[in-house]
Formats: structure tokens, sequence, C-alpha cells
């Protein structure tokens, strides 16, 4: 019998339960970080001289070689073992006899599911974190070349006010700065360490918590054992910063798509990064934003699944916590593809920035600078608006641009036009006047890209005490 639990039982497991209950088949990639705890929880062990110091050293060289054939793949996941808490203690037992029946003293599974969770968190997030860190270089690169490529800006999806396409991007860089901040202060959050917590309640055995809580990279153990042993509090704000930027990547990709369209075509995507049709010879396809975009759903359904599977979980330990894997990690994969397909679409994609700057010319993105070049000359905005629509309204008559006007055309308007109206409402001037904190202005924008260089260089990724690094 391959269960940690067969003593109090006479019959065997019936098959379909046991594919129902067992995790192996997905919680075997804990099988690093429960090999870290293992090893920690021994070392604890033969220093509080629960075991001796020869039964910790062929514990720990039992792990070691445990996790060498795994790795090598000379140890294969065979479905006879329930979850990967079974499978490494069986091989355990099986290659160094008594004192691997030991490890178990004074622990749960409980316990060590909870501490196997949250070091593979710990590791994700210091991986997702290093590859938005990746990718808000690439976006700053992008920002740093288009200082003076002019775009529309657009609100309702109507062209509003012209800006550049580094400070469109720059509002990326900040969206997905964010997402990195939010991690950051997760890894402070969830800083405690369950092991120790046993199945609820505790131990008996002189256990040195804060000792395994060292060992394993955290700053102390959790307060309360019951909490320790059935929270997954930090797995749900992970999750949540997850939803938070997939939901950037989907605005993004919702970008990208619009952009490519050949309505707009501002951007060409490298060949490496689209696709084409079975039926069409001419399509070439954005299917990898489209498909970012749509794995939105899962991702935010991992979220909302684990809410609901936490919903109504007496303290402390029950089954249903075991859900709280499959989906999380499908999340988790997701969105650190989308953020390496992204970032590889966004440094390989071609902006052409003539096609850009044309559309910011025409859709009139520059009559608010008209009502302001107005309003400077006295007339109150209110009135200088109203003018500005009716100019606005005249050129969509004629098919004109507001720059196209005659002098003469603008006086019938206001006689407060005079000949530096041209030069106001110039695309150049309506960007590079606009220099308060954030705008587009080269000025404003040269200020807030040196920022974003100094955040990429100090602000590098947390180290963790992994014990193996991918
Ligand atoms: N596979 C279980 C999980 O993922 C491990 C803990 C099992 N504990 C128990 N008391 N049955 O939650």
């Amino acid at each position: 019998m391959a269960q940690l639990w067969g003593g109090r039982f006479t019959k065997e497991t019936d098959a379909l339960v046991k594919r129902f209950n067992d995790s192996l088949p997905f919680d075997r990639r804990l099988y690093r970080q429960d090999i870290q705890g293992s090893m920690a929880h021994a070392a604890m062990l033969g220093k509080q001289g629960i075991l001796s110091d020869g039964e910790v050293e062929q514990i720990v060289g039992g792990l070691g070689s445990i996790l060498r054939d795994i790795e090598s793949g000379e140890l294969a996941f065979t479905d006879e073992y329930e979850d990967i808490h079974s499978f490494v203690e069986a091989h355990l037992i099986s290659r160094i006899g008594d004192a691997g029946k030991k490890l178990h003293t004074g622990r749960s599974r409980n316990d060590q599911v909870a501490l196997d969770m949250k070091l593979y968190i710990r590791d994700e997030i210091h991986e997702t974190d290093a590859l938005l860190k990746h990718f808000l270089e690439t976006i700053l690169r992008v920002m740093e070349e288009n200082l003076d490529t002019f775009m529309p800006g657009f609100t309702h999806l109507q062209k509003a006010q012209p800006v550049t396409l580094a400070h469109h991007f720059g509002a990326y860089f900040e969206m997905f700065r964010r997402d990195r901040e939010h991690l950051s202060s997760l890894t402070e959050r969830m800083d405690t360490c369950p092991l120790g917590s046993g199945a609820l309640a505790g131990t008996t055995y002189p256990l040195d918590r804060c000792f395994t809580a060292r060992e394993l990279g955290f700053s102390r153990p959790c307060a309360n054992s019951m909490d320790g042993v059935s929270d997954r509090d930090y797995l749900i704000e992970f999750l949540s910063i997850l939803a938070a930027c997939q939901m950037h990547l989907s605005r993004f990709s919702e970008e990208v798509i619009i952009w490519n369209s050949n309505e707009y075509r501002f951007v060409e995507l490298d060949d490496a990064y689209s696709t084409g049709s079975s039926i069409m010879p001419q399509k070439k396809n954005p299917d990898i934003a489209e498909l970012v975009r749509g794995k939105t759903g899962r991702v935010y359904g991992a979220l909302m699944g684990l809410l609901t599977v936490m919903k109504g979980i007496p303290l402390a330990y029950n089954k249903d916590m075991q859900e709280d894997k499959e989906s999380a990690f499908d999340a988790i994969d997701t969105v650190k593809m989308n953020i390496r397909l992204f970032d590889g679409m966004v440094s390989t994609m071609k902006f052409r920035r003539e096609v850009m700057e044309a559309s910011a010319k025409n859709g009139f993105t520059n009559a608010t600078d008209a009502a302001d070049y107005l309003a400077s000359r006295g007339v109150p905005f209110r009135d200088a608006h109203a003018i500005t629509g009716r100019l606005v309204l005249y050129c969509i008559e004629k098919g004109k641009a507001l720059d196209d006007l005659s002098l003469e055309e603008f006086r019938q308007f206001s006689d407060c036009f005079d000949g530096d109206i041209y030069e106001a409402i110039s695309l150049k001037t309506c960007v590079e006047k606009r220099l308060t904190e954030g705008a587009p202005g080269r000025a404003s924008m040269e200020k807030a890209i040196a920022a974003s260089r100094e955040y990429l260089s100090t602000r590098q990724s947390a180290e963790y005490s992994c014990l193996t690094e991918d």
C-alpha cells in the first residue's frame, strides 16, 4: 500500500476514489519545495536532539539523491502515490530505511503542504517579477526611441489630443510597475513560516520554529498554528495581482489589435509574432495579442475559484484546500507565458511613425489648443470652446484640417486670431507645450524616462533562498 495512513484501514481504497482524492498528478511540481522543507525540518529535529546527527545526515543525503533523480528524470512520478509528500517520503524510506520513517516526527502533511505552497508561490513571485522587469526594460526602450513620435491620444476611442508614443507606452510602464510593487509588498506580508503548525495544534515535540523559519528564508514562524495550516490568503492575493497584471496585458493587447488593423496601420507585427489564415492568403493576424486577451478569463477564473473554495471552510485544514492548486498553477503559467510573449511581440513590432503622425494631424486633435490660444488672448475659455467648435464644424464641411484654414477664414470666427495661430496649433507645439508633470511634452517625458531608468536600475528582483533555480 502506497498510502502513509494504511494502519487503521482494512480495505483498499476504491479505484475511482483514489483517482478523485490523489493530488500527485498536479502537486508533483512542488517536489523541490517539499524536499527543501523536509531538509530544514530534519536539520531542526537534529539540532533539538529529537533525531541523531547520523539520522539527519542519512535523511538529508537521501532527500538530496531523490531531488537529483527527479531532476535527471531517473525517478518518475508513478501513480501509486497519493501526493508529492507521500511520494518523497516513501522513496526516502525505500532508500535509507528506518531513519526515513522518522522524518515526519512532529509534522503533518497539513503544515507540510502549507509550507510547500508558500515556498512555491514565493519562487513564482520572484520569477513573475523578473519577467515584468524585463518587460519594463522593453517598454522603456520604446519610450526612449519615440519621444518625438506623434500620435493621437484617444478618449472614447475618438481622437482627443496629440501625444507621443513614448507617453502612451509610459502609461503601460506605470501599470506594470504597480504590478511589481504589489508583488513586492505581498512578499513582505507572506513572510511567515507555517512549518511546525503540525496538523492544526502544534506539537508536543520541542520544535524550534524560528530555526526552520530562518533556514527557509522567512523572518518568523506564523503566529497561530490553526491559521498556519489553513491560510491561503497570500495565494488569493497573488492571484489577484496576476488578475490585475493580466487585465493590463489584455488592455495592451486590445490596443495592439486596433493599431495593427488595416484601418489604423500604426504598427506592423513581426512575422514571427503573427499568424496567417488557411483560406485568405492576404491575412496576417494578431493572434498572439488576441490569445493573450482571451486568456484573461482563465486567470480571473482562478481568483474567483479560490475565493469560492475558501469561503465555507471551517478551521482548520479541510481537503477542499487541495483545490487551491490546479487553477492557481494554470493562472501562474498563463500570466508568465503572456508576459514573455508580449515582451517579444512588442520588442519586434515596427511602429509606422508617419502613419501615426498623419493620424494625429487629422481628426482635430489640436482643437483644444486652438481654444487655449483664444483664451490666452482674453477670450473666456467657454466662449473660446464654442468658437473653436464652430470652426471645427466649418472644417468638416469644407473637408479641411484646422491648419489648412487661411487667416481670413480664422478671422471670420474671431478677430483674436493672428498669424501665430499656425505655430500655436502645430502638432509639435501641441505636444511640446504640454509640460505639466506626467504630460507628453519632451521635457516632462525626459524627466519621466530618467526616473523610470533609475527605478529599473535600483529595483532589482528580490533574492530568495530557493534550493535551485531553473
Ligand atoms: N494533497 C493535500 C493538499 O494538497 C495534502 C495535505 C493532505 N492532508 C490531509 N490531512 N489529508 O492539500
